[in-house]
C-alpha cells in the first residue's frame, strides 16, 4: 500500500514536471511584442520541421515574399529574425552595424567554443583581440609580403602536377583543392604546407567540414532548442562533439609542434605571434588570449578559408565543363593575357574582366554560404517599425541577396556578362555580398580573391575541363553551412 502511494507520488511529480516543462517551453515560443510576423509553426518545434523538409534558404525566401523581408522564425522557443534581399541586409548591418555584430548563445556554439575564438565569439573584448590579431597576421605572414604570391604559385604548381597524374582520366578533384586551398591559410598559420600524402591533415579537414554539414541539420537545430537531447547517447550531435574532440587534440598537438623552436617577440606565423600577445598580456586578468581560444581560433580559420574556397573552386571546374563555350572564353583571355607558358600573376588580374566577371558569377549563383553566418542583436533595437530584443538570432539570407529581383536581371540565369558593361569592362555590383557585410564580413575576403584567381587561371591555362562521356552530373546542392558540389568525376586534359 505504502509503495503504491509512493510510486503514485512520483508518478504525479513527473507528470508535474513534464507538464510545467511544456507550459515554461510554450511561453518560450510566444512571439515577442512587436517582433516581425513569420510562419505559423508547431508547437515546441516551432518551425525547424520546415527548415529539415527544403532548401532553408529557399523556404525563407519564399516566406518572405508572403511575409516581408524581415520576417520571424520560431527555432523551437528560439526567436530569430530572418533578414531577406539587399535592402534588409544592408540596414542591419551597415547602418546598425554594432547593434547586428553579435553571434546568437545557442547551446551547440556554447559547447563547442564556449563562445570564445573568433569567429563564434560574442562581440565584446575577445572579438576585437582576436579579430585585430587575425587581420594584422594574415597582413604580416600572407599579402602583404612579397613573396606570398609566389607561393601561392608554387602550390599551383605542385597542384596542377598532381592533377597531370590522372592524364585527362576521370577524377574527383575534392582532396586535391581542399589540400591545395588549405595549405595556403597553414603557410599563415604554421608556416609550413602539408603534402597531399598527409592523411592526418586530410582525415582532420574531413571531420572537420563533416561538422559544417551537421551544423546545419535539424537534428541539430532540435538539440539547439532541447539541448537535453545531449544526454542521449546516440544522434548527429554526439557525432559532432566527437569530431570536434578529434580536430581540438589534432590542432593541440600541431600548435606544440610548430611552435616548439619559438624565440618569443619574433613571429614567424600567426601561432607565433598569438602566443606572444599571451605573454604581453599575462598580468592582465580580463585578457582573452589563452591556449584554449588559440586553439578555437586556428581551427576556424583552416575550416572557413579551405571549406568556402574548396567549394567556389568545385562549382567553377563543374560550371566550365557544363558550358564549354564560357571555359573557351576563358581560354581565350588567358591566352592573350597570360600565354601558353607565363606563370598566371595578380598584376593582370585587371586585364583580365572576363574571367573575373565569371569568377563572380560563380560566387553570386552557387551561394558557397547561403545564409552566412548566424549573427544576434547585442542591444534592443527597432528596424522598419518591428521592436527586436537584445539576443535575437539574425539569419542573413545571403542567398536571397543574390537573387533578389530588384538588383539582379533574371537572377536564375547563369550569365557572367551581368558584371561587364557594354564595352567589355569589368563592373562591380551593389547587391553583391559573398563575404556579408558590416563588421563581421569575411576576414578572408582579399585572401580567397587572390586564392581563387590564380589557382582558376592556373588550372585553366593548362587544361581544358569536360565531364566523362559528356554525362552532367547532379547539379543541386549538397545542404550544410555551405553549399557544395554534389561528388562528380571530371577529365582535365593538357590543352
Ligand atoms: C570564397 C571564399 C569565402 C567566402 C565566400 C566566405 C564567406 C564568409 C561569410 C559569408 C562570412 C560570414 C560573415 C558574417 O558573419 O556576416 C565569413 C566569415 C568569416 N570568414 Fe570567410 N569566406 C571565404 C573565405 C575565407 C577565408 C580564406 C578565410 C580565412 C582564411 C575566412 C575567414 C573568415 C572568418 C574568420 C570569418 C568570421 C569573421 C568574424 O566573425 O568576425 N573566410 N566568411
Amino acid at each position: 500500500m505504502w509503495e503504491l502511494s509512493v510510486a503514485a507520488a512520483l508518478g504525479c511529480a513527473l507528470v508535474l514536471l513534464v507538464l510545467s516543462l511544456v507550459v515554461r517551453q510554450l511561453l518560450k515560443q510566444r512571439r515577442p511584442a512587436g517582433f516581425p510576423p513569420g510562419p505559423a509553426g508547431l508547437p515546441l518545434i516551432g518551425n525547424i520541421h520546415a527548415l529539415a523538409a527544403e532548401q532553408p534558404h529557399v523556404y525563407m525566401r519564399k516566406q518572405s515574399q508572403l511575409h516581408g523581408q524581415i520576417f520571424s522564425l520560431d527555432l523551437g522557443g528560439i526567436s530569430a529574425i530572418v533578414l531577406n534581399g539587399y535592402d534588409a541586409i544592408k540596414e542591419c548591418l551597415v547602418h546598425q552595424s554594432e547593434v547586428f555584430a553579435d553571434r546568437p548563445s545557442l547551446p551547440l556554439f556554447k559547447k563547442m567554443t564556449k563562445m570564445g575564438g573568433l569567429l563564434n565569439s560574442k562581440y565584446g573584448r575577445g572579438w576585437t583581440e582576436h579579430r585585430k590579431l587575425a587581420v594584422n597576421s594574415f597582413r604580416i605572414f600572407g599579402y602583404g609580403q612579397k613573396s606570398f604570391e609566389h607561393k601561392i604559385s608554387e602550390e599551383c604548381m605542385i597542384f596542377l602536377d598532381a592533377i597531370d597524374t590522372y592524364k585527362g582520366k576521370p577524377f574527383d578533384l575534392k582532396h586535391l583543392i581542399t589540400n591545395a586551398v588549405s595549405n595556403i591559410t597553414n603557410l599563415i598559420l604554421f608556416g609550413e604546407r602539408f603534402t597531399y600524402e598527409d592523411i592526418e591533415f586530410q582525415h582532420m579537414i574531413e571531420i572537420f567540414s563533416e561538422n559544417i554539414e551537421l551544423a546545419a541539420s535539424a537534428a541539430v537545430f532540435l538539440y539547439n532548442a532541447f539541448p537535453l537531447i545531449g544526454i542521449l547517447p546516440f544522434g548527429k550531435h554526439q557525432q559532432l562533439f566527437k569530431n570536434a574532440a578529434e580536430v581540438y587534440d589534432f590542432l593541440n598537438d600541431l600548435i606544440e609542434r610548430v611552435s616548439e623552436n619559438r624565440k618569443s617577440q619574433s613571429p614567424r606565423h600567426f601561432v607565433d605571434a598569438y602566443l606572444d600577445e599571451m605573454d604581453r598580456s599575462k598580468n592582465d586578468p580580463e585578457s582573452t588570449y589563452s591556449t584554449e581560444n588559440l586553439i578555437f581560433s586556428v581551427g576556424e580559420l583552416i575550416i572557413a578559408g579551405t571549406e568556402t574556397t574548396t567549394n567556389v573552386l568545385r562549382w567553377a571546374v563543374l560550371f566550365m565543363a557544363l558550358y564549354p563555350n564560357i571555359q573557351g572564353q576563358v581560354h581565350k583571355e588567358i591566352d592573350l593575357i597570360v600565354g601558353p607558358n607565363k606563370t598566371p600573376s595578380l598584376k593582370e588580374k585587371c586585364k583580365m574582366p572576363y574571367t573575373e566577371a565569371v569568377l563572380h558569377e560563380i560566387l553570386r549563383f552557387c551561394n558557397i554560404v547561403p545564409l552566412g553566418i548566424f549573427h544576434a542583436t547585442s542591444k534592443d533595437t527597432v528596424v522598419r517599425g518591428y521592436s527586436i530584443p537584445q539576443d535575437t538570432t539574425v539569419i542573413t539570407n545571403l542567398y536571397s541577396v543574390h537573387f533578389d529581383e530588384k538588383y539582379w536581371t533574371n537572377p536564375e540565369v547563369f550569365y557572367p556578362e551581368r558584371f561587364l558593361d557594354s564595352s567589355g569592362q569589368f563592373i562591380k555590383k551593389d547587391a553583391f555580398v559573398p563575404f556579408s557585410l558590416g563588421r563581421r564580413h569575411c576576414l578572408g575576403e582579399q585572401l580567397a580573391r587572390m586564392e581563387m584567381y590564380l589557382f582558376f587561371t592556373s588550372l585553366l591555362q593548362r587544361f581544358h575541363l569536360h565531364f566523362p562521356h559528356n554525362l552532367i552530373p547532379d547539379l543541386k546542392p549538397r545542404l550544410g553551412m555551405t553549399l557544395q558540389p554534389q561528388p562528380y568525376l571530371i577529365c582535365a586534359e593538357r590543352r
